[in-house]
């Protein structure tokens, strides 16, 4: 297992891109099943839950070739209607094949997902939805057996704007018989370009990024080409670093996705300049303290509240964090207060009192944004901080102590 070594409080200078984002291509890369043919997908980043899709798209029976950051996917050659625990287990998006299995074949089975390490995570409303379209749906020992041959179109409600549940319900209901109406569908971009994608197949979906999304369901889908939006919480990963530390550009974002994260870090300080696809954030030299809760787009991602609670960290004083999407995600609280944060967790409410000198000392990640926040809070403490089990980054963050260590940070990998 490796772990980062991180010596802390050195300033962040220069230019960093960001990576294609990961949650846009996972769906998108279950998406490309739905054609019996070669779709193409560009900026695909090299993260460990691609290359699981990878194998899982492997293992269905698709042709995967990825290099350098282009990935063909030949779907002519599915046979294998059968998503494996060993894999489901280790990560959830694997579930996103439900849809377009059903969709093009009339028969899926796939692990159920599990708990994970922030709760139970259910996937009720992906199996309401199927069976609104007519699917039937069990389960038998472990796995989902989803079939239908005849799928037919349906009003679905979500009772929750579900990002998952919607893309996999949109898939299954693309080559339907009919027209679906799918009320609180999730409106975050990763959703928006997956839909976007479906019509540059063939799909007839309106309404994108709205909360009522339209399917008139086609015969067939076809192939098609795609290039994968910037990775909105890594920028915003980098953005809350240099909030503290930096004088830094992104380069390939898109700001329009980070509104919500860049008003809350004008708050604290910070001085923002968008320009076409580069934000520049430079520190302020002294951070505010800004209460934030999270929410579905366009609201304060859930993805970047444990990074927001290291800025916090900082701050000159007492901020308030909810989270109203996931409400028991804050496995890096008690890692942060072995840096010497003053942090305090009732429920899903987070109080930090700020202005605390942060200190050097050994963490460990939970998973994948908890890790993004200790890299943060080692970055931002004095002396040395190890993290351990930075395997959870790797699932989500390509080469992240490359690019940290290319804008002047002190951070290497080790193994342990
Ligand atoms: C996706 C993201 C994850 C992000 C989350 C919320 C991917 C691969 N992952 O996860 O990084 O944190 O959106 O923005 O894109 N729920 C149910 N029943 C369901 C489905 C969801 O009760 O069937 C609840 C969840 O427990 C949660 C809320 O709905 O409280 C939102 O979850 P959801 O949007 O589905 O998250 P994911 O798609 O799993």
């Amino acid at each position: 297992m490796d772990k980062f070594v991180i010596y802390g409080q050195k300033p962040l200078i220069g230019e960093v891109d960001i990576s294609g984002a990961k949650n846009a291509v996972l769906p998108m890369m279950t998406a490309a099943l739905l054609a019996n043919g070669i779709t193409i997908i560009y900026k695909v980043p090299d993260l460990r839950d691609t290359r699981t899709m990878i194998r899982l798209l492997e293992i269905v029976g698709a042709g995967v070739e990825f290099n350098d950051g282009t990935l063909k996917i030949d779907a002519s050659t599915v046979t294998n209607l059968v998503a494996p625990y060993d894999l489901v287990k280790t990560m959830r998006a694997s579930f996103y094949v439900m849809g377009p299995l059903l969709g093009r074949f009339g028969n899926v089975k796939v692990s159920m997902p599990g708990g994970c390490a922030w709760g139970p995570r259910p996937v009720d409303f992906h199996l309401m939805g199927m069976e609104k379209l007519g699917a039937d749906v069990r389960l038998d020992q472990g796995y989902i057996n989803a079939s239908g041959t005849s799928l037919k179109g349906a009003k679905i409600k979500f009772k929750y704007p579900s990002v998952g549940a919607t893309g996999n319900v949109v898939m299954a209901a693309v080559l339907a018989k009919g027209t679906s109406v799918i009320e609180n569908a999730a409106r975050e971009p990763d959703i928006v370009q997956l839909c976007e994608m479906l019509n540059l197949m063939g799909a007839k979906i309106s309404g994108l990024g709205t909360m009522t999304l339209s399917i008139e369901g086609v015969k067939e889908l076809k192939p098609t080409e795609i290039t994968v939006i910037p990775d909105r919480i890594e920028a915003g990963t980098f953005l809350i670093a240099g909030a503290v530390l930096g004088d830094i550009t992104l380069n390939n974002v898109k700001a329009d996705h980070l509104q919500s994260l860049l008003d809350k870090l004008e708050e604290c300080g910070a001085s923002i300049n968008v320009e076409e696809d580069k934000i520049h954030i430079l520190k302020s030299n002294e951070v505010r303290p800004v209460n934030v809760t999270t929410n579905v787009f366009p609201g304060f991602p859930t993805d970047l509240q444990a990074q927001w609670i290291a800025l916090m960290c900082n701050a000159s004083g007492k901020s308030i964090i909810t989270d109203t999407v996931y409400h028991d995600r804050f496995s890096h609280v008690p890692e942060l207060n072995r840096l010497g944060a003053d942090i305090t967790l009732h429920e899903n409410v987070a109080t930090i009192n700020g202005g605390k000198t942060l200190k050097g000392a050994h963490v460990m990640s939970t998973d994948i944004r908890a890790s993004a926040s200790l890299i943060l809070g080692g970055l931002m403490a004095e002396g040395k901080t190890e993290v351990s089990r930075i395997y959870h980054i790797d699932r989500g963050y390509e080469r992240i102590e490359n690019k940290f260590s290319a804008l002047g940070a002190e951070i290497h990998r080790e193994s342990e």
